[in-house]
């Protein structure tokens, strides 16, 4: 991993605003540049977790409530006013259809009585974007690997502000979901991938071999870059189950340490593939997943025996948040892409070869 450079926010540098709604973060970014001046986040999880699970109707009324004071939170972080803001980035999709509505009314309605100019932008794009707020501008090209609650991906990013290439996504669950999942069956709390990645440092990755989808030679041909992480998952509750049945305890921390290194060594190894059969030498790593410690020190040491730079941001970058919309948006802005219309809609399926509308 690199270090951060220090980086002084040139005052010529656009100021963008970032609103993120797509999931259960209300967040509000703002940044100069490369550089971020403030990331103010209000959280609905709470409200999700007896349900194991985002409740999109509950998660609507709660962006509802926070957008506003999130808002003025973040302008007086970073000691700035509306009208001092050069363009508003919103996520436009994908996610949550009722959820990505108010952020996008909201950033509309901003616009609208401050005139200024505004871009509907993609929330797995942003994720891959805000790594330029700490480790400064993307080598393009670039292989990303995105993986989240609700998606898991391998991109090649030619150019961040045309689109993305897919090179393989999941083709059951998200590595995000996988842990949520897992937790539950461990009975620990949502979102399980926390919870995992504690647990897991008091036990023994190789104590149990969970299966690794698709990595099989026959894989190779149609799912080369592709996840399958619903029979790891399966494979983790039929263990437990077993143990259960005999009346013998859980090993939580052995089957949650065990869980996590089969999740990172799939994705790790198929990452450091992509971007050895593309010779591409820049690897950056996006979404809540990437928070975990065990992908981030796995890639490192894989990445490291090929010559590959691994970029990964702090983990609280890494989960949804309102700075990695605004980096996007500066990214945009700073390519000279032109804003969206104001009818812009949300659009819960964005595809990923869409960076803004
Ligand atoms: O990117 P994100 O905040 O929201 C989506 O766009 O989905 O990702 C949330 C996901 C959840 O499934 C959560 O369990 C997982 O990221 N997550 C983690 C960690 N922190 C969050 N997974 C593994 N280890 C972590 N430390
Ligand atoms: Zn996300």
């Amino acid at each position: 991993m690199t270090d951060q450079p220090s980086r002084r926010a040139a005052l010529d540098e656009p100021l963008i605003l970032g609103i993120e709604t797509s999931c259960d973060e209300t967040g509000v970014g703002i940044v100069r540049g490369h550089t971020l001046l403030a990331d103010a986040i209000a959280s609905s999880v709470d409200l999700h977790a007896r349900f194991g699970g985002v409740v999109p109707e509950v998660a609507s009324r709660a962006h509802l409530e926070a957008l506003v004071p999130t808002m003025h939170r973040a302008l007086s972080t970073a000691g700035v006013t509306l009208a001092d803001i050069d363009a508003i980035a919103v996520t436009a999709g994908p996610g949550l259809a009722g959820a990505l509505l108010v952020g996008v009314a909201g950033a509309k309605g901003y616009a609208l009585a401050a005139d200024k100019p505004i871009y509907g932008v993609n929330h797995l794009a942003a994720h891959v974007a805000v790594d330029t707020l700490e480790h400064g501008p993307l080598p393009e090209p670039a292989i990303a690997l995105l993986v989240s609650g609700g998606h898991s991906s391998l991109l090649r990013v030619d150019n961040l502000a045309n689109g993305v290439v897919p090179l393989g996504a999941t083709i059951d669950d998200a590595a995000g979901e996988a842990f949520d999942k897992v937790a539950r069956v461990l009975g620990l709390p949502f979102p399980g991938g926390p919870p995992i990645d504690k647990t897991a440092r008091d036990g023994n990755g190789s104590a149990i071999a969970f299966p690794r989808g698709l990595t099989g030679p026959r894989d190779q041909a149609e799912h080369r870059f592709d996840f399958s992480f619903s029979g790891l998952k399966t494979a983790v509750a039929r263990w437990v189950e077993a143990r259960q049945r005999a009346g013998e305890p859980v090993p939580v921390h052995d089957v949650a340490a065990s869980f996590q290194e089969a999740v990172c060594d799939v994705l790790t190894a198929k990452a450091i593939e992509a971007c050895r059969d593309s010779g591409i030498s820049t690897l950056v790593i996006g979404g809540g997943v990437a928070a975990n410690s065990r992908i981030r020190s796995m890639a490192a040491e894989r990445a490291e025996r090929y010559g590959i730079t691994v970029r990964v941001p702090r983990p609280g970058l890494c989960t949804d948040n309102g700075a990695m919309v605004a980096a996007l948006g500066s990214h945009l802005v700073a390519a000279g892409v032109a804003a969206s219309p104001l009818d812009l809609p949300a659009d819960s399926a964005m595809p990923l070869t869409l960076v803004s509308v």
